[in-house]
């Protein structure tokens, strides 16, 4: 009886076509928040994530609606990450949920990381309600947005809700839909408890709290509850729900979404995707689809003051409480000194730790640029994973390297295939499948090394195809590939932290590349400097970077006086960010240069 009137629900979008803003119109239309009490965007709730407007962590939030059929209903509109990095959360936590808000840009239509999602969506049979957002500007089609979604997801979209989330037109409408079109929740009150935990943060006075979706059973303070993936139990010390802050309950029941608290301390024993049961009754079998989340990209984190390299692990060590998923240990570099190899899920989320270490922690960091794990075989029958190019064996220890290929999903206007195929195949991709989707928009697939995309490739093909084109990738699996390892010396000296992995057949021109770039980066010293590439002990690449000649302010001497402080000013802001390696100052854009391609 309870459950009849519960919908749990999500908004799958893509970025920038509304969710947050449509969010925000719910909330204000059941009056879970006052509008003078309504902060932009709610559901994104970290500084970082409003600034940039991407949704990162997850949140769900208990609203009460009085339908037009009179009853009450209670609703949970639990918030998605719109990010490919974060696809595994996306999928934990539309499993929470009975249905999903599909909304598409009455003027951009239907985008690849839209699909993705909402394939996720239908194969875990979620019911979908399509939106046809912002129908309020001029260059919105909203017919043909309806047709793009019959044609490409294979939704009927004849009714499809026409809203604009910025005017509030069709929020109503929306609300009444979900009464009648979502499922309400069919779990077993007296089963044994199996609830999912969808999202997990640390909380300083809290411990870990965990966002959970109830199946079965029933949860109060008080019950021992276990982690049936990672086998660790506790003692719940508070349930509640979100609304959209926290409100205590005395329990949680089958269908309800809520928070449990457990004086946990470590989150990575409380992973997305895990199953809590109760230690005395306990679930027969986990809910399914639990994985363990892999770091997908490494890079090297190093303060440029090597004495704050404590206050970097204490850093590492406070954001690591809020994100399971981010790995590091102690590394140290010839060049750059000590700091930590960390693991990310992808580029995004190596961004955001590290704008967050910079802003929140204060500190000064060199990155290395991004590398992928390699499995590498030796001659002497050794299998090894190298997640840092400098530690790549020499190539006559070498037998054979693979490398981690993604199966990428490029959704384009017909216009523009052939450029988005040239840009795959020089980037090593194999072609798999083109399939034209409707008359004018195609889905081409290809096979590309993950090293291959996860720089510039996005950016690439999106100046290829005039911001056309739309990007998903999954991980698909490790393929044997002809890689060497180029190095690169500065003044005759290796540095370590600039070697890095490339194709045998572009080494050569890989490594032209990065010598030309690295002296317009490398500021000139009063002595000459040679940059070499190199494979082993064979030179593929050389230049000079000239000694300079006089003081960058000399010419100004005698003229504005506020104009030569600028310029000083200017050249101390340019400091920030630079290493000493032996003689030579290398800027942070140098670590990032051996991604460049052109
Ligand atoms: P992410 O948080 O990055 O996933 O984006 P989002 O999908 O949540 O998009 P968001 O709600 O932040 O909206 C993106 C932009 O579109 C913002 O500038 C909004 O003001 C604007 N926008 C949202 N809805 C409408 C609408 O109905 N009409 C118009 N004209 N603009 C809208």
């Amino acid at each position: 009886e309870h459950q009849k009137y519960i919908r749990n629900f999500s908004i799958v979008a893509h970025i920038d076509h509304g969710k947050s803003t449509l969010a925000d119109r719910i909330l204000e239309m059941t009056d879970t928040v006052a509008k003078r009490d309504m902060q932009n965007q709610l559901l994104d709730d970290m500084d970082l994530e409003r600034e940039r407007g991407i949704t990162i962590k997850l949140n769900a939030v208990e609203l009460k609606y009085h339908s037009k059929d009179g009853h009450d209903y209670e609703f949970h509109l639990i918030d998605t990450p719109g990010h490919v990095d974060f696809s595994y959360e996306v999928s934990r936590s539309l499993a929470a949920c009975e249905g999903a808000i599909l909304v598409v840009d009455a003027a951009q239509g239907v985008e690849a990381q839209t699909l993705a999602n909402v394939y996720l969506a239908i194969d875990d049979d979620l019911e979908i309600v399509p939106v046809i957002n912002k129908i309020d500007l001029p260059s919105a089609q909203p017919d043909m947005v309806k047709k793009e979604v019959e044609d490409v997801i294979g939704l009927d979209a004849d009714d499809a809700v026409l809203a604009s989330a910025k005017k509030g037109i069709g929020i109503e409408e929306l609300l009444e839909k979900i009464v009648h079109e979502v499922p309400a929740p069919q779990g077993n009150v007296e089963d044994p408890l199996k609830a999912l935990v969808f999202d997990s943060v640390y909380d300083d006075y809290r411990g870990v709290v965990l966002s959970v979706r109830l199946y079965d059973g029933t949860v109060e303070p008080g019950d021992k509850i276990r982690l049936m993936n990672s086998g660790s139990e506790y003692e719940v010390t508070e349930v509640g729900v979100n609304s959209p802050h926290p409100v205590k309950r005395d329990y949680l029941m089958s269908g309800d979404v809520g928070y449990i608290t457990a004086s946990i301390k470590d989150i990575t024993q409380t992973r997305v995707g895990d199953t809590i049961t109760k230690v005395d009754n306990p679930a027969e079998k986990a809910l399914p689809g639990y994985r363990e989340m892999e770091p997908m990209v490494y890079s090297g984190l190093y303060p440029t003051d090597n004495a704050k390299f404590g206050d970097l692990r204490e850093a590492l060590e406070k954001l690591k409480l809020n994100d399971a998923a981010l790995e590091f240990e102690p590394e140290s570099s010839q060049a750059l000194g000590f700091g930590f190899r960390c693991g990310f899920l992808g580029l995004l989320h190596m961004d955001v730790v590290q704008e967050r270490l910079e802003r929140e922690f204060n500190l000064d960091l060199i990155t290395t640029a991004p590398s992928v794990t390699y499995h590498v075989e030796t001659t002497d029958d050794g299998v090894k994973d190298v997640e840092n190019p400098s530690e790549m064996p020499d190539a006559s220890e070498i037998k054979s390297v693979e490398e981690p290929f993604v199966k990428a999903t490029v959704m384009v206007p017909n216009d523009y295939v052939g450029p988005v195929m040239e840009l795959c195949q020089d980037r090593r991709g194999q072609f798999d499948t083109m399939e034209y989707i409707d008359d004018y928009r195609v889905n081409v697939v290809y096979y590309i090394p993950l090293s291959e995309i996860i720089f510039d490739f996005f950016d690439k093909l999106k100046s290829a195809t005039r911001g056309y084109a739309s990007l998903d990738y999954e991980i698909s699996d490790y393929k044997p590939s002809d890689l060497v390892k180029i190095d690169i010396l500065l003044n005759g000296e290796k540095v370590d932290a600039l070697s890095f992995i490339s194709h045998r057949s572009f080494a050569a021109s890989r490594g032209r590349v990065i010598v030309t770039k690295l002296k317009d980066i490398i500021p000139r010293q009063n002595f000459e400097i040679p940059v070499q590439a190199a494979i082993g002990a064979k030179v593929i690449a050389r230049t000079n970077i000239k000694a300079y000649r006089k003081d960058v302010t000399a010419h100004l001497y005698g003229g504005d006086r506020t104009r030569r402080m600028k310029l000083l000013e200017k050249q101390k802001e340019g400091k920030k960010r630079m290493k000493s390696v032996g003689k030579v100052e290398i800027p942070q854009a140098a670590f990032m240069a051996v991604l460049q391609t052109d």
